[in-house]
């Protein structure tokens, strides 16, 4: 059940996975970054191959039980394991907040509450998010609980079939709801869905990042569980054409990024997010690699893998050349000129060097990079957004040299980004003049809090991967010390305030799922870098750059 799988490059530039029943290691190098074996781990997984897995009853639960403590299963009080991990008292703690937010629908689990917070308002919270669910997927999919994942995939993938109107306008046919809840029906003794796309959401925005996330995850679901029947059910393979198909039109774009509205992701609100915003780049970027692994050659999914291929190689090409940046790049666009004509023009995008803010030219180390926050025609956000860059390295479209860049600049600039607890969703924050243009005058989002600079614990699991993708396990390590000091003691807030993040958030829900669910999954992936492959993609060779990156807006 539990397969090895192997992501094949092709001639033709397509990928493949296979699940491979052989006894190699998936990923060699990978054993090298921790200290500690996981050789244990391996060789239960192992054991698992042949069995089947359902909730309830696995033949592989006794066997993972022993590697990671869940309380909600099993009702012993003592974490421990067999590879001389010492569980962390809040993991045991974690996970029984994390079995509080189960949602059921006719009896069974179908996703996760986004907040379990009793003292505030409810609003949407009481929802559950597609995003949010994502790192509680990934936490049960870890522990050898697959079936409350494929239980949401194809539930939410009734609900993208939906009519979906907001007024008289009807959206696209593949859009995924940003949330649903469960409605019970005391008089019927009936339940029912609801899923909201946009059209309860504050600001009325669809979620663009929803698609994408389903398909990272059916990606993730397949490779846990070496389950491929889920992906090839036709109303799978149709759902994947239908969110690719919205993505993947042809209009009026001279770019090969995606345009959307702003607040459109995990930072839905108005937040200078609009145009072409990382974290939409790089999660598109991701589900693009994803879905050419799980689409069927018929004739239909072959269609789409070839229009697929042809847009990351644009995607790339665009991504690693303009929305790139590091001390070099800044300072030759600094001397660029402006109002160049024809196609010789080095500063293609017209950006007026004085438009750059003060900040970034003391943030940008000498050594690191990062991918900036938007660029459009006379725009650069220079802003450095989390989930965009670790999304970035996950899925390759950094190359293993920014990937590396990366991860320097966070260190070098930890006290900035992490400062007293994980992780700045952005940096810097904007205010005064700027804040009132931005956002509107947004409350919610005043400086250094919630996704003005704020700090948010989910992306712990962001962090982590990414860490272990570049082989930095120690910063992952560091970054969840820091969060264990507080997270729990806190209750597990949405999000913490201030320039070091150490204070919890103005409005922040408490019992927050992700926020938990962030810190498992962190947890259980440091313990275990094999969980990697779940959600990292290596890098495709047919996706080279074609120059250095340090000249790359000349060419
Ligand atoms: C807030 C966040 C959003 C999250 C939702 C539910 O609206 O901005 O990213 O999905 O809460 O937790």
């Amino acid at each position: 059940m539990f397969g090895n799988h192997n992501l094949d490059v092709s001639q033709n530039g397509s990928f493949s996975e296979k699940v491979k029943t052989g006894t190699e290691p998936e990923d060699p190098d990978l054993l090298k970054l921790l200290d500690r074996p996981r050789s244990l781990n391996i060789e239960r997984q192992r054991s698992c191959e042949q069995g089947e897995l359902s909730v309830g009853i696995s033949p592989c639960r006794g066997d993972i039980f022993d590697y990671v403590f869940s309380p909600g299963r099993s009702g012993f009080n003592t974490p421990r394991v067999d590879n001389g991990f010492e569980a962390h008292p809040v993991v045991a703690e974690a996970w029984e907040a994390l079995r509080r937010s189960l949602v059921y629908f006719r009896g069974q689990p179908v996703g996760t509450i986004a907040a379990l917070d009793n003292s505030e308002e409810n609003l949407n919270y009481d929802q559950v998010f597609v995003r949010d669910f994502v790192p509680s997927a990934l936490a049960f999919l870890m522990n050898g609980e697959p079936e409350i994942v494929k239980n949401f995939i194809l539930k939410t993938l009734r609900l993208q079939s939906w009519e979906k109107k907001i007024d008289r306008f009807q959206l696209g046919e593949g859009v995924m709801p940003a949330s649903f809840k469960v409605l019970h029906d005391p008089v019927r003794n009936h339940e029912t869905l609801i899923a909201d796309f946009g059209e309860s959401a504050i600001g009325r925005v669809a979620p663009v990042d929803s698609g994408f996330w389903w398909i990272i995850l059916l990606r993730a679901y397949t490779k846990s569980t070496g389950d491929t029947s889920l992906a090839e059910r036709p109303e799978c393979q149709k759902g994947m054409r239908l969110i690719l198909s919205l993505c993947l039109s042809e209009g009026f774009d001279t770019f090969p990024t995606l345009l959307c509205a702003d607040g459109c992701c995990m930072i839905d609100r108005r937040m200078g997010v609009y145009g072409y915003p990382i974290e939409i780049q790089a999660l598109f970027f991701m589900a693009l690699r994803c879905a050419m692994i799980l689409l069927k050659q018929d004739m239909e999914g072959k269609e789409f893998v070839e229009r697929i291929v042809k847009r990351l190689h644009a995607l790339s090409y665009h991504m690693r050349s303009y929305f790139w940046i590091d001390l070099k790049q800044l300072n030759d666009i600094y001397r660029y000129k402006t109002e160049e004509y024809s196609h010789t023009a080095v500063n293609k995008f017209n950006v007026i060097p004085d438009s750059f803010p003060d900040w970034v030219f003391d943030f940008m180390p000498t050594r690191g990079g990062y991918f900036v926050g938007n660029v459009s025609p006379a725009r650069m956000d220079f802003r450095w957004f989390c989930l965009g860059n670790c999304i970035a390295i996950l899925s390759s479209l950094a190359t293993p040299e920014q990937s590396t860049a990366i991860m320097d600049l966070i260190e070098s600039r930890w006290e900035e980004l992490v400062g007293e607890m994980p992780l700045k969703v952005c940096y810097p924050a904007i205010f005064n003049h700027e804040w009132k243009i931005t956002t509107g005058c947004d409350p919610k989002n005043t400086r250094w809090s919630y996704h003005n600079g704020g700090t948010w614990p989910v992306l712990l699991w962001l962090l982590t991967a990414a860490c272990i993708k570049t082989g930095r396990p120690q910063i992952a390590r560091r970054a969840i010390e820091l969060a264990e000091t507080r997270l729990l003691k806190d209750n597990w807030p949405e999000y913490y305030d201030g320039k070091s993040g150490r204070y919890i958030g103005k409005q922040a829900r408490k019992f927050q799922t992700w926020s938990v669910a962030g810190y498992l999954v962190a947890k259980m992936m440091l313990e275990d870098p094999s969980h990697l492959g779940m959600v990292s993609i290596e890098e495709d060779k047919q996706l080279k750059p074609l120059m250095k990156r340090s000249n790359s807006w000349a060419l």
